[in-house]
């Protein structure tokens, strides 16, 4: 099926939308972005990935190029028109096209690009690797130092997620002064006794949306967290350990770097905080 794209301001087939070679995030990796999950055709948590794009922009010195509700829409009709009933919308704002290469910021006024496009995900709520698990290894993070900015640079993740496969496993967490950061495209989080454990925010990780969303339920459901570094030993000493994402939501990890942790099944925590987040999320789906 050719999916109905938005490429500023129009709503085009995928194959008749196009962007300019000198574009600025094709030639510097000069975009943000974000990704937004549809369950039972509703987008989940749209209100906090609308608030990260605008942080996201405000930290590149990029404008917003539109409000809240015209995102929304743009959102909701390329839900309708393309049948999403789970899956996700992609955003991306370039600084757009000065015409040319320059290291330079484009002139005050070059319209920025703006793309947006759906990708369906049949049984993204009823995952069978949530019921699995998955597999991680460590490796160093040699990204740049504002991963807090959700830009499109992402070159280095990428060859990681690559050396995870190559390594027969299903993803890696990074690692910076022995501490784990976060992974590929995911928070990270342990559980010990009880307790749920994983980074605080700063500009060494992506302030997650979904992590967001979760610390407050399991605040509200009375659990136990803890905000601080851990180690990939620690890890492997946990009692569960999982990430979370907009596209995997909670997602359980049963080993780290070759090491099985507790009964190598996803633990009860992992699956409770997810039945926790569907649930939850989906009552203030939009
Ligand atoms: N990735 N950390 C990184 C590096 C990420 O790329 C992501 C999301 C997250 C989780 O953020 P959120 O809960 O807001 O999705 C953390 C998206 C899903 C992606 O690149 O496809």
């Amino acid at each position: 099926m050719t999916r109905t794209v938005y490429l500023n301001g129009e709503y085009l087939p995928e194959t008749e939308a196009h962007v300019s070679i000198f574009d600025r995030g094709f030639v510097m990796g000069d975009g943000v972005y974000e990704v937004t999950s549809v369950l039972q055709g509703k987008l989940l948590d749209f209100d906090g990935h609308c608030l990260r794009l605008n942080r996201s922009l405000g930290e590149l010195g990029m404008k917003n190029p539109l409000s809240r509700e015209a995102w929304l829409e743009i959102h909701r009709k390329l839900v309708e028109l393309n049948g999403i009933d789970e899956g996700m919308v992609y955003l991306q704002v370039t600084r757009g096209n000065p015409g040319d290469r320059d290291f330079a910021y484009p002139p005050e006024g070059t319209p920025q690009t703006v793309v947006l496009f759906t990708q369906a995900k049949p049984g993204l709520a009823d995952n069978p690797q949530a019921r699995q698990g998955i597999r991680v290894i460590s490796i160093p993070d040699l990204r740049w130092a504002r991963r807090d900015i959700k830009t499109v640079q992402l070159l280095y993740p990428s060859m990681a997620k690559m050396e995870a496969k190559h390594r027969g496993v299903d993803d890696a967490w990074f690692t910076e002064d022995g501490f784990v950061t976060e992974g590929t495209s995911n928070n990270t989080y342990i559980v010990k006794g009880g307790k749920i454990i994983t980074r605080p925010l700063s500009q060494d990780i992506l302030h997650g949306i979904t992590r967001a969303s979760l610390l407050r339920y399991a605040a509200e459901a009375q659990m136990q967290i803890e905000e601080r570094p851990f180690t990939i030993a620690e890890a492997q000493a946990a009692d569960e350990a999982f990430f979370t994402s907009a596209s995997a939501f909670v997602m359980p990890v049963i080993e780290v770097d070759g090491v099985t942790l507790g009964s190598g099944r996803p633990g009860p925590v992992a699956t409770r905080l997810r039945e926790l987040y569907l649930e939850e999320s989906l009552k203030s789906a939009i």
